[in-house]
């Protein structure tokens, strides 16, 4: 069977940064250790004025094709993932495709456009797209460009201020991929809530707390769902396990989770038995509050265990160094915590092709996939080729004054002019308004 998977990745932040524990926490009167020990955040990533969705994700196809040596009759679909479009007709994609139009003599008249929306998950669901595109054997030889793309920002002084973010990765879909193959077996996890919504709005209505709660149910959910066709899983399969991560603290809780039924019934759950006791079940008590209190008090001490903390830092905390730079990026972030962990393993000289991951994607609402990838022989030359680091060193650090107004900027409420912070190079920017409320871009040299 042809291997379909992942063949190359670009990440494309937004070129400020708002420093959290050291400019946001004082400017509201917070302890900075929330960002950085609760949340697990040092600073969030924001658009400048210039930049938007479709710059974003333009300027990370754009690199990746460079990269590549594609051009547009290499490519057959582009999809673009994203939870911030402006438009309930036109997709992203028609505008990302007129912006590299600009820059390629060819152009993707013959390429299939669109526009997954499913909050977080439309990136991995964008992914599952063209991997089945390929499977089919629709694709004509060409590859698919999935481009994950968001502003992810919240109303001011929500408590999901903390947790903003902005940026795109794009990512090609072939046969023969040379970063990671996606495993055919998939596990769901779905369920109509109302967690975290945007009916026709642009900043989220949220209920932060059960929104964790919901991610943790459904992500079970679909880890049942994924065993019963992939067969049991064991912490020792996967060299790494990138889970959607809003905030890494939200990580924190779903490895532990994660762990724990992973282990249950196994000979690992005897080995910490002697530590810690084995895990409560439900049939050892009276009512379902006990039980609760219980696995509570179980979870607690397992965290605390040398066992589960070395597992954690080695196959979670490798899959969060990204996040804790730029916040949510909504649809890109489980992608970017893949990136995290390939580049934390090309730093460590970690000998990766044929080891698997398992990748929890999450989007509210609420649906949570799971699925393993291989990573492939080619990926260290990929992961060395993306240049994330330099883009976060080159962000423009905001003080508190200009995170208001570009917070106002980026507001389709408020009519607000704002000078950029930097100044577009060798890039795609946002240009202003056509004659039909369209929005225009130029390649600036
Ligand atoms: P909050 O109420 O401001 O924060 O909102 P908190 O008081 O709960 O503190 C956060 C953590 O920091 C807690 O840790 C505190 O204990 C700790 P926990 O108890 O949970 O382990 N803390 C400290 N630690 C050390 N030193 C200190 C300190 N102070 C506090 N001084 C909340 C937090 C997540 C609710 C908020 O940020 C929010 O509403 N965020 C948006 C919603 C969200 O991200 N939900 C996540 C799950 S849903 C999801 O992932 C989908 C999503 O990406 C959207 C989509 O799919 O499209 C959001």
């Amino acid at each position: 069977m042809t291997a379909v998977g992942i063949d190359a990745v670009e990440i494309r932040t937004g070129r400020l940064k708002l420093d959290l524990p050291n400019t946001f926490a004082p400017a509201k009167g917070e302890d900075p250790g929330k960002y950085t020990k609760g949340l697990g955040l040092n600073a969030s990533s924001f658009p400048d004025s210039y930049e938007d969705i479709v710059t974003m994700g333009a300027n990370a196809a754009h690199r990746l094709m460079e990269r590549k040596g594609l051009g547009p009759e290499d490519i057959g679909r582009i999809d673009v993932a994203t939870e911030s479009a402006f438009d309930n007709s036109k997709p992203v994609s028609t505008y990302v495709a007129g912006c590299l139009e600009q820059v390629y003599d060819g152009n993707f008249h013959h390429a299939n456009k669109g526009e997954r929306k499913f909050a977080c998950i439309s990136g991995t669901q964008s992914l599952d797209d063209a991997y089945n595109w390929i499977k089919a054997g629709r694709h004509r030889g060409r590859a698919a460009l999935v481009i994950a793309t968001d502003t992810a920002l919240y109303a001011r002084d929500d408590p999901g201020e903390a947790t903003q973010g902005a940026g795109a990765v794009a990512m090609l879909i072939t046969e023969d991929p040379s970063v990671v193959e996606l495993s055919t077996e998939q596990g769901y996890g779905s369920a109509d809530e109302t967690d975290f919504l945007k009916p026709q709005q642009q900043f989220p209505s949220v209920d932060g707390k059960r929104s964790m709660q919901v991610y943790l149910a459904r992500m079970r959910e679909a880890l049942e769902d994924f065993e019963s066709v992939a067969g049991d899983t064991h912490p020792d399969d996967y060299a790494y396990i990138p889970f959607h991560t809003p905030f890494p603290g939200m990580v924190r809780k779903a490895g532990l989770l994660g762990f724990r039924h992973m282990i249950r019934d196994t000979p690992v759950e005897d080995e910490f038995a002697e530590e810690i006791g084995r895990q409560p079940r439900p049939e050892g008590f009276d009512d379902d509050e006990a039980y609760e209190e219980a696995v509570r008090d179980y979870m607690d001490a397992l965290k605390e265990t040398e066992g589960y903390r070395d597992w954690y830092g080695n196959t979670i905390e490798p899959t969060l160094s990204i996040s804790r730079e730029v916040g949510n990026w909504y649809t890109g972030s489980v992608h970017l915590a893949r990136a995290s962990a390939l580049r934390h393993a090309l730093d460590n000289d970690v000998d990766l092709a044929g080891q698997r991951l398992l990748v929890g994607s999450y989007g509210s609402g609420a649906q949570a996939e799971i699925h393993a990838e291989t990573v492939v022989e080619g990926w260290a030359e990929e992961v060395r080729a993306m240049n994330v680091d330099e883009q976060l060193g080159a962000r423009h650090d905001l003080t508190f004054e200009e995170y208001e107004s570009i917070h106002d900027a980026h507001n389709h409420d408020k009519d607000t002019d704002l000078d950029p912070l930097t100044s577009p190079d060798g890039e795609f920017a946002f240009t202003g308004w056509g004659r039909m409320g369209e929005r225009q871009y130029e390649y600036v040299e």
